[in-house]
C-alpha cells in the first residue's frame, strides 16, 4: 500500500480485506522482536505506528508487550481490536485514531516504537522527530521503510517510485538521518523478497483475481497500479526493498 498526502478512499477499501497492508510477515516481526528483546524492560509499553489491521502489533502483544495501535483509518483499528480479542490479547491492545505525528501518546512513555511500512506517509524524518518525544531514554525504534538498494536504477522503476513515494532514499541515508536526529543506530536488515511475495503480493493477486471487474474507475486505477507495482518488483527486487531500521533513543 503506497500513497502520499491524499490517500484515495478506494485504497483503504482495497486493503481492509487484506491480512496486512504492507510487505512483511509475522515471522519476521517476531524474529526481530526476539533479537532485541533483551534491550527492553519486562512488560514493555509500545506503539505500532501506522498499524493498519495490526499485523505487527499482534505479534508484539503476543510476546507480552502492551501495544497502542495508531492509525488514521478507523476500520483498520476495529479489525486490529477484533483480532486481538480473538487471540485473547485485548488486555494488551488498545488503539488510537490519530496521525503518528500527533498521536496524543504521552511524552517519554514508550519503551518501543514499531512501525512497518508506514512512516512514508509522513516522511522518515518527521517520524523520527515525533517518535523522539514519545520514547523514554533507552527506548528502541524499529521502522521498516522502502529504500533504494542500488543508486543506479532503470528509468521505468525510478519514475514509478518517484510517483508512489517521492521521498524514497537509501538505507544509508536513513541511517544517517537517525544519527543526525540524535538516535544511536543499532541494526538494519532487508526484508527478504520472498516475504513480499508470500505475505503481500500473492494475497493481493488472489484478491484481485476474485474481484468483480465491474468496479469504479478509482478502484480500477488502484488495481492497475498494484499490477504495475508487482510486475516491477518481480523484475527489479534486487534494486529496492524494505529495510528494517533499528535505532535507540539515548
Ligand atoms: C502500508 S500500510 C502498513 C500497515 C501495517 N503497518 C502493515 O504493515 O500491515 C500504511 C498504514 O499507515 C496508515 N497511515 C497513513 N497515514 C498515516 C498517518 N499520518 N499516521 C498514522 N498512520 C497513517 C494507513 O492507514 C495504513 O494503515
Amino acid at each position: 500500500m503506497e500513497a502520499t498526502n491524499e490517500i484515495p478512499e478506494e485504497l483503504f477499501t482495497f486493503f481492509e480485506a487484506m491480512p496486512r497492508q504492507g510487505p512483511g510477515s509475522e515471522a519476521v516481526t517476531g524474529a526481530l522482536f526476539e533479537r532485541f528483546q533483551s534491550m527492553l524492560p519486562e512488560n514493555s509499553v509500545a506503539a505500532d505506528m501506522g498499524c493498519g489491521t495490526g499485523a505487527a502489533g499482534l505479534v508484539l502483544a503476543d510476546a507480552g508487550v502492551t501495544v497502542t495501535g495508531v492509525d488514521i483509518h478507523r476500520p483498520f483499528l476495529e479489525t486490529f481490536e477484533r483480532h486481538a480479542a480473538e487471540r485473547g490479547l485485548s488486555n494488551r491492545v488498545s488503539t488510537r485514531l490519530a496521525g503518528m505525528t500527533e498521536s496524543g501518546i504521552a511524552p517519554a512513555s514508550l519503551d518501543l516504537i514499531w512501525s512497518e511500512g508506514a512512516v512514508f506517509t509522513v516522511g522518515f524524518d518527521a517520524a523520527l522527530e515525533a517518535f523522539w518525544h514519545l520514547a523514554k531514554p533507552g527506548a528502541l525504534a524499529v521502522v521498516s521503510e522502502c529504500v533504494w538498494l542500488q543508486e543506479q536504477v532503470p528509468e521505468v522503476l525510478r519514475s514509478f517510485w518517484n510517483q508512489a513515494y517521492p521521498g524514497m532514499r537509501t538505507a544509508g541515508e536513513n541511517i544517517r538521518a537517525t544519527e543526525t536526529a540524535g538516535y544511536r543506530f543499532v541494526h538494519a536488515e532487508v526484508l527478504p523478497s520472498e516475504i513480499w511475495e508470500s505475505d503481500f503480493y500473492q494475497p493481493i493477486e488472489t484478491m484481485m483475481a476474485r474481484m468483480d471487474r465491474d468496479i469504479s474507475p478509482g478502484m480500477q486505477a488502484i488495481l492497475t497500479e498494484q499490477e504495475e507495482e508487482i510486475a516491477l518488483f518481480r523484475q527489479f527486487n534486487h534494486l529496492y526493498g524494505y529495510v528494517f531500521h533499528v535505532f535507540l533513543r539515548p
